[in-house]
């Protein structure tokens, strides 16, 4: 008993009353009334009842809240005294200390007041005293219930959404063996799920692959409708179709810019998904409001963290993405397993700040694998899944009452949550003592066929339940005869912002991005100014004669061909934020153009553009090139074009790829065969007619041509001879080797280069676009 009466009190009775806020104390109200009444009822039946002492837990199954304890020793009603009267205390301090901190707040609410007037609806969590007096009493009734109502309005916004799910299938086609002998099978990941969750804290609980995650995809609109049926309501109406950019969702593993500030992440979510008629000033404090409220103040102006820089802890970063989808006030929170890769300690908080938005009317649904007792007891509604099958949904209170009245009851001291794994993976005491007592040894076959039939045992126990019946009569009565299925599911994403408002803020971050993590920007300028010495020291001060025509062609082949090569590191481009990316486009932050726009800009100036002049200032000089101004400036041009060209191929290649070196290894082959019908290596002219047309695909011919008109037009190459005893000077001009070469060296001649790499580049960029358009954004 008396780890029971600790498992109760402890928790609240160790809170630190003056660190919380109203929300905390409404909670603690909510769950010191839980425990009081559990405390009163236990103690009520040992005053009167000595049977229940012989009873053994049979009647201690009507308490809802605590697993059963059953050994009745004389000192237990000695011992229930003092957490009974640490209770009824915290009970009174709580109370008084809520008062006091609504007094002193009254000011602050009465902006807040202002707030929630807003028709954008925001406030919620730091919400106004009369909303708060409402809440009060939502939690005194524990679960609350909202009008249904066709759309989602400012105040279901306010109160939270009522999400109902009727008939909910879900399958998967599954390819294996090779493509002559391709079979595809049908995989059924979720199989008729039907229920209602609330304004509340509503928890999917299940085994791993169980299917709690595709569960709250199809919930969030977030599953790949192909496969997917049956029909999601939010109030009683059909989801609408922006409905991934109105509700928030916190993915498992965080999506959150690393090498930004708190502060800046919550401020850039701000900026792009509150509408632009709430002035800058206001989101600021909304944004200031949220940290207060997620107890991030400490580490507000702390980076996040990526794989290279420390950033905040994990439960901080936890609340980072959760603040970052709050600050929409969502009438419906979607969380999947969020306290994954958190200590106890850190996700008990995690849950804590949830009950508290629950309380405050949201409605917050959530997977989670295996809460302990202290967040169990949290939970307001509870969905049991086994297989994709539903064994239990309703009351989280009930759950325990109504396994042990289909013959599975929880052991004195266990975690409910632990039991119900337990009892849907077959291994529960009840379940093994059964199995003991009817065959001693099963074999693998046996054991799984008889896992198979628990789960449909429980299946069926459920559907002849009675909470099942009323389920389903409540979802008729929400559904009121009209037929949603044969409604065709559309998904658009909605922007809050304009294109320019989020171009301003999506490139100030890519470049904010950059100037903090610069190790490739500043890896880039260094390999480029090694080569450029490197370059200018092999071919320093080319001469007038035969060996200036080799070094200056060996020279060019080089710069042309290094700077398609060097254009391989921006496949990681789009492959490094790509879930970054695709949470925050199908939240509705910004176009698909804004992000590909303020990314190419960043990558051309920071890595393309600037190494390039460097380079080129390095080395033309050093290498003695011709030594004009126009010379200088049209090489310059022709590199950067040949540049951004290579790079506008590689993104094509690496857009929608999710890893780097695929798209290495398509770019290297890609180059080699553009490098082989650059000029250098191969005769142009000489090559067979019908091969000789795949120059018209080779960058660095483009390149090199241009850089071979601009070089050699004008010069002269004189070598001494011997001629029949006689030593003279024998000359070619640079225009005689370009007609060797095959190359038009007139002014169409040389700007044709350009304008083929320029539709080359325009070519690729569109192609780079659409694959990132069209990137798969389902699970
Ligand atoms: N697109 C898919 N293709 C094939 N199988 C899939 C697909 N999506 C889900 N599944 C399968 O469906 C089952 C449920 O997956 P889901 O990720 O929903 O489980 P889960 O309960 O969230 O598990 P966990 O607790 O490990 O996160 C798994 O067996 C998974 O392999
Ligand atoms: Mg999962």
């Amino acid at each position: 008993m008396r780890a029971q009466v600790d498992v109760m009190c402890s928790k609240s009775v160790g809170t630190d009353l003056s660190m919380m806020d109203i929300d905390g104390f409404i909670t603690e109200i909510s769950l010191l009334k839980k425990e009081l009444r559990t405390l009163k009822e236990r103690n009520h039946k040992l005053n009167g009842e000595e049977s229940v002492c012989d009873s053994h837990g049979s009647s201690d199954q009507t308490s809802t809240e605590s697993p059963q304890g059953s050994d009745c020793n004389a000192g237990e009603q000695q011992m229930l005294q003092t957490p009974l009267k640490m209770c009824s205390v915290k009970l009174l301090d709580c109370r008084k200390m809520m008062k006091m901190k609504r007094e002193t707040t009254s000011e602050e609410q009465q902006s807040d007041d202002d707030d929630d007037c807003n028709p954008s609806g925001f406030p919620g969590v730091m919400a106004d005293s009369g909303v708060q007096m409402t809440r009060v009493r939502d939690v005194d009734n524990h679960v609350s219930r909202t009008k249904v109502s066709t759309s989602m309005s400012p105040s279901s916004s306010k109160r939270g959404a009522t999400v109902s799910f009727h008939n909910i299938n879900y399958s998967v086609k599954m390819k294996s063996g090779f493509i002559c002998k391709r079979k595809v099978t049908k995989k059924n990941i979720l199989i008729e799920l039907n229920g209602i969750m609330r304004p509340g804290l509503n928890a999917i609980l299940g085994a791993t692959g169980s299917g709690k995650s595709s569960f709250l995809d199809v919930l969030a609109a977030r599953k790949d409708p192909s496969g997917l049926s049956g029909e999601v309501l939010i109030d009683g109406a059909p989801q609408p179709p922006n409905f991934k950019c109105l509700s928030g969702y916190v993915v498992q593993d965080d999506v959150v810019m690393g090498t930004l500030t708190v502060r800046e992440n919550l401020r850039f979510s701000a900026a792009l998904r509150l509408p632009r008629s709430i002035r800058q000033r206001e989101k600021d404090e909304r944004v200031e409001k949220l940290i207060q409220e997620l107890g991030l103040s400490k580490v507000a102006d702390s980076r996040v963290g990526t794989q290279l820089i420390r950033g905040i802890s994990g439960g901080e970063r936890k609340r980072t993405n959760i603040g970052l989808e709050l600050i929409i006030n969502p009438p419906v929170l979607f969380l999947d397993e969020p306290t994954t890769g958190l200590d106890a300690s850190t996700a008990n908080s995690v849950l804590m700040l949830l009950k508290r938005m629950a309380n405050s009317g949201r409605t917050i649904i959530l997977s989670i694998h295996q809460p302990r007792y202290s967040i169990y007891r949290l939970f307001d509604s509870l969905t049991l899944l086994v297989g994709g099958r539903m064994v239990y949904h309703g009351p989280a209170q009930d759950a325990l009452n109504y396994f042990s009245q289909i013959g599975y009851t929880c052991e004195p001291h266990n975690n409910p949550a632990d039991f119900f794994l337990d009892v849907i993976n077959g291994d529960s005491t009840a379940v093994a003592l059964n199995k003991t007592y009817e065959n001693e040894e099963l074999d693998h076959e046996q054991l799984s066929s008889s896992l198979k039939g628990i789960e449909d045992r429980l299946v069926e126990e459920y559907k002849n339940s009675i909470n099942y019946k009323q389920t389903r009569s409540e979802l008729e009565r929400i559904v009121q005869g009209q037929d949603y299925s044969t409604r065709p599911k559309s998904r658009t994403i909605t922007y809050s912002t304009s294109f320019f408002h989020q171009f301003k803020w999506v490139l100030k971050r890519t470049f904010k991005n950059l100037m903090l993590n610069p190790q490739t920007s500043v890896a880039q300028i260094g390999v480029m100014i090694f080569l450029a010495l490197v370059t200018g020291a092999i071919f320093f001060g080319v001469k007038g004669n035969s060996s200036g025509i080799q070094n200056r062609m060996g020279a060019l082949f080089f710069i042309t061909t290094n700077q398609c090569f060097s254009s391989a590191s921006s496949a990681e481009l789009f492959i490094t934020e790509r879930k970054l990316f695709v949470h925050e486009y199908i939240s509705g932050y910004y176009r698909v153009s804004v992000y590909f726009l303020c990314k190419i800009l960043s990558d051309i100036l920071t890595l393309r553009t600037i190494p390039a002049i460097i380079f080129s200032c390095v080395a033309y000089w050093m290498i003695g090139l011709k030594a004009t101004v126009e010379a200088f400036f049209m090489f310059l041009f022709s590199i950067i074009l040949v540049s951004y060209t290579a790079t506008s191929m590689t993104l094509a290649i690496s857009a929608g790829q999710t890893v780097v070196a695929i798209a290495n290894i398509f770019m290297t082959i890609s180059f080699v065969f553009m490098m082989i019908f650059s000029g250098l290596l191969v005769n142009l002219p000489s090559i067979a007619a019908w091969l000789n047309w795949l120059k018209y695909l080779s960058i660095p011919r483009y390149g090199l041509a241009a850089l071979e008109i601009n070089e050699f037009t004008g010069l002269r190459f004189c070598d001494l001879r011997n001629i029949s005893g006689t030593v003279g000077e024998v000359c070619s001009t640079g225009e005689d080797f370009l007609s060797e070469q095959g190359i038009e060296y007139s002014t169409w001649g040389l700007w044709q280069n350009h304008l083929a790499l320029g539709i080359m580049t325009l070519i690729f960029l569109i192609i780079a676009y659409l694959k990132l358009r069209f990137i798969k954004k389902f699970t």
